[in-house]
């Protein structure tokens, strides 16, 4: 069957860099690969072990439920204060008990203007990823830093390296995958 992969955007905000970044990274995969855009961070409520029982959140079922059906996950998120969003991290939280990321091949992409390209937050993720036994690697990992002067508003990647490496992630992602 064709690739199933997860997007999710760390981003909530309107004109996201990061969720135009992820548009973008899936209009440049091969047809093999096909992708559902994860967009409900905003519903899921604060990760509270209490409310982690057999009948929990319907959003976070939902949430569940989608990674169940991926066979991989693309990751795009800002940095915030040096660190990743709340909103993403919270998502994380909800998946740590339940186990949906255990061998789940898992690109991890932060865009930023600024000149270190959401490395912290970029490391973080990884981190977390890692204890919650996704499958990371270097070849699915990027920090982009001056974002704004490699992609346009409309989504069109101007930076033709940065398109390379793009794709050569969706590649390693495609490979992790089988
Ligand atoms: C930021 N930004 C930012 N950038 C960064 O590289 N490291 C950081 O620690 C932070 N911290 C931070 C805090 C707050 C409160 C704001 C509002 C912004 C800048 C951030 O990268 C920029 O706003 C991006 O455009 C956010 O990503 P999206 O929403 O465009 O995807």
């Amino acid at each position: 069957h064709p690739l199933r992969i997860l997007a999710i955007s760390g981003s909530l905000r309107q004109s996201s860099s990061n969720t135009t970044l992820m548009n973008a990274i899936i209009g440049l995969a091969p047809h093999s690969m096909t992708f559902t855009t994860y967009t409900s961070l905003n519903d899921l409520p604060h990760f509270n072990p209490d409310l982690d029982t057999d009948n929990g959140p319907l959003s976070v079922q939902h949430l569940r439920t989608q990674l169940d059906g991926a066979d991989g996950v693309l990751i795009c998120s800002p940095e915030y204060g040096n660190g990743v969003p709340g909103a993403l991290k919270n998502a994380l939280d909800w998946i740590v008990s339940s186990g949906e990321f255990v061998n789940k091949p898992t690109a991890v992409i932060t865009a930023s203007p600024s000149p270190m390209g959401g490395n912290y937050a970029n490391a973080s993720l990884l981190l977390t990823l890692e204890m919650i036994n996704a499958q990371v690697s270097q070849q699915m990992s990027l920090t982009i830093p001056h974002i704004a002067l490699k992609l346009s508003k409309d989504g069109t990647i101007t930076d033709l390296t940065l398109k390379q490496h793009l794709k050569s992630i969706l590649h390693a992602l495609q490979q992790a995958c089988y």
